[in-house]
């Protein structure tokens, strides 16, 4: 008997970008937490000046992890095994019963930034540096917009995946029922990085234009438009945890003319649109080479695109 198909396809790796670990509202000046992202245990601390740090998780001395149970001691984490300390690059710069620090004691520090109420951190598999900076949300520092409510949920599978979905207007049709595939553009910005895709949902029910920013896979920024000052916004980060477990945390915002009147329905709505897409997302499997069709024009263009995410 042949292997099951589902067993021998294959997950692409983790795709170059920046990924949440966490709010930064999470993690208090002084406090450490375990992280698991990419597949891997990793520290992640806010020193006693406020900056925060995320380093790899397993001391270098005998393996303990400094996320759990270590401790920040000024601008350092502590191990809790034997009180070793490393600053926010990884350093050692203390060994309490030594007075020489060997040379290669350091764990490997990920570069941070903390932005639009994230902890994010830039991933790349040969651990070269950030090729982009993170784009900052206007509206989340505008008087005019309302304070971002905030939702988490762990979707079973790749980030690839769940951004295809962005470019994938016929799945709005058969998986969130609606009328009809909206009219939709996808374009990718000079530089070839950005991806940007316009829906056009003018005659439908609650008329509206969306448009979606994607500077990479899990890290897009959707905004809406019902009219004049009726405007939504939903700022997605994501953290890959495995290549088939990904947690998104959606960052949601209107403008304060519309708060009290749609701020709750249109948390229900997104949510239950989640609900459409999960079954899909959780038995599907990742074609490396899909079968498509002449009209799939913006699933094929978003193949390409996500292509230089990737080294190989
Ligand atoms: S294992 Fe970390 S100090 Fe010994
Ligand atoms: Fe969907």
């Amino acid at each position: 008997m042949e292997t099951c198909e589902s067993k021998t396809l294959r997950s692409p790796d983790f795709p170059i970008g920046w990924y949440s670990v966490a709010r930064g509202s999470e993690v208090k000046t002084g406090e450490v937490k375990r992280v698991y992202a990419f597949d891997r245990e990793l520290a992640l601390f806010r020193t006693r000046s406020g900056q925060v740090a995320v380093t790899d998780a397993f001391c270098p001395h005998l393996g303990a992890h400094l996320g759990v149970e270590g401790k920040v001691v000024g601008e350092s984490i502590q191990c809790p095994f034997h009180g070793w300390r490393f600053d926010t690059s990884g350093q050692c710069v203390d060994i309490p019963y030594c007075d020489e620090i060997p040379t290669r004691a350091a764990v490997r520090s990920w570069t941070v930034n903390e932005i639009n109420g994230d902890i994010m951190v830039w991933y790349h598999p040969n651990e070269e540096p950030p090729a982009w900076e993170m784009p900052l949300i206007e509206e989340f520092q505008s008087d005019d917009w309302c304070e971002p409510q905030t939702w988490e949920f762990t979707v079973p599978n790749h980030v690839q995946n769940i951004a295809e979905n962005a470019c994938d207007p016929v799945h709005f049709q058969y998986v969130h029922k609606n009328q009809e595939t909206p009219e939709n553009t996808v374009t990718i910005d000079d530089d070839g990085r950005v991806l940007r895709m316009e829906a056009d949902s003018r005659y439908a029910a609650h008329p509206n234009i969306l448009k979606v920013i994607m500077h990479n896979p899990g890290l897009a920024i959707v905004r809406t438009v019902y009219g004049p000052g009726a405007e939504m916004l939903v700022y997605n980060t994501a953290q890959p945890t495995t290549l088939n477990e990904t947690h998104l945390r959606w960052s949601l915002s209107v403008r304060n003319e519309i708060v009290d009147l749609v701020g709750d329905d249109v948390m229900r709505g997104i949510k239950d649109g989640i609900n459409d897409d999960m079954p899909i997302w959780r038995h599907k499997v990742y074609r490396e080479k899909p079968l498509f069709c002449k009209a799939d024009t913006t699933l094929i263009l978003f193949r390409k695109w996500v292509r230089q995410f990737y080294v190989d």
